[in-house]
């Protein structure tokens, strides 16, 4: 029989890089994509829908269980991905309940409906934000106790017991995969939660209102994971032959890189000036974030093959060549 997966916010930044990855390297596999739109964008739907004949989308909410139903009973999915989220960090402390709702209620709904129709394992987003400060450079799983810092963070603490507990009690294989500052094409910049990479390019090649920003004195440093990593790992944690039961691993580049450097990196690469606006250092901001990828190279073979520098040429390649 031919192999079904299922992917959750399929129309998302994330998830439409992995639909798209995922479909070449697995195109006899039928992909099954559901979003309800409220950040994902209908064009790359169609887009995928033109690249690939195996993708089949649904429009609608993981909150609404029957609508899940319906699509879990008709495709009976092998895998499920789940990136659906509110993923704004922001907007879920300007709205925690709607956010807990979607980002808590949701994922429960898609792990029940997993578990109803025998899904062999669901490999959940989860994010580095869990960690709050950073304790102890580079940070490990282990010993770096999750502080949730605002209602997202907190969300996507919650579902990484709730995937364990459906593993334990219910025998559903699951893993979380935190990852770390994701970049790349698709992401858009004109939000207030882009990344520096993306609002900065945005500024670059679609300049609007907003004026892009530097906040303190850049040296403040991150894990920057271009997108292709976080896809190649979701695509390890589903090959593999090991039993997960809601194990958590951070997905990362798994090195860190100034903001100053990183405006050096994209001046050189746009061949454009960037001219900044100068903030004052966010009070409470995390001044360095650093993940230890040990764990996941270890038990997935995990590798972040597209390095910084690399993920950065391709990402300005793509701004060169949207539309909009
Ligand atoms: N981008 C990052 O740096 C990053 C870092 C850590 C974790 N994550 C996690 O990765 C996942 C994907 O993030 P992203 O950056 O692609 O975000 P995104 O906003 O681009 O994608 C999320 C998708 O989920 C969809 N969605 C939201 N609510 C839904 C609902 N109720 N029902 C169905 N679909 C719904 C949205 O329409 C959107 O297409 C999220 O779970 C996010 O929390 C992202």
């Amino acid at each position: 029989m031919q192999k079904t997966i299922l992917v959750t916010g399929c129309a998302g930044f994330i998830g439409s890089n992995f639909v798209e990855q995922f479909s070449q390297e697995f195109p006899k596999t039928i992909i099954i994509g559901l979003d309800d739109f409220s950040t994902g964008r209908i064009d790359k739907i169609r887009e995928i829908k033109k690249q690939t004949k195996q993708f089949y989308f649904y429009k609608g909410s993981i909150l609404d269980q029957k609508f899940l139903d319906k699509v879990f009973k008709k495709h009976k999915p092998e895998f499920v991905f789940h990136f659906a989220a509110l993923p704004r960090v922001s907007y879920s402390v300007e709205h925690p309940l709607e956010t807990t709702l979607v980002n808590i209620g949701g994922t429960v709904s898609v792990l029940e409906t997993a578990k109803k129709y025998k899904v062999k394992r669901v490999i959940f987003s989860s994010s580095s934000s869990v960690y709050g400060g950073a304790k102890k450079l580079p940070t490990k799983e282990s010993e770096n106790f999750p502080d949730p810092k605002s209602p997202y963070a907190a969300q996507k603490f919650a579902c990484e017991p709730f995937c364990k507990i459906f593993s334990e009690l219910f025998g559903l294989d699951t893993v979380s995969l935190r990852y770390f500052n994701v970049f790349g094409p698709g992401q858009y910049g004109d939000s207030p939660y882009s990344t520096v990479v993306s609002a900065w390019l945005e500024d670059l090649y679609f300049p609007g209102k907003k004026k892009s920003f530097m906040e303190g004195d850049g040296k403040q440093s991150r894990d920057f994971c271009y997108v292709d990593n976080v896809v190649r790992a979701n695509i390890l944690a589903m090959k593999s032959s090991k039993k997960f039961n809601g194990e958590v691993f951070n997905i990362a580049h798994g090195e860190r890189i100034t903001v100053n450097e990183i405006k050096r990196l994209i001046e050189k690469y746009t061949g454009r000036k960037l001219n900044l606006e100068k903030r004052p250092a966010r009070i409470g901001d995390v001044l360095h974030t650093q993940a230890d990828i040990f764990k996941a190279k270890k038990w997935l073979g995990y590798q972040p093959k597209i390095k910084f520098e690399e993920g950065l040429i391709r990402t300005v390649e793509w701004f060169e060549t949207r539309k909009k």
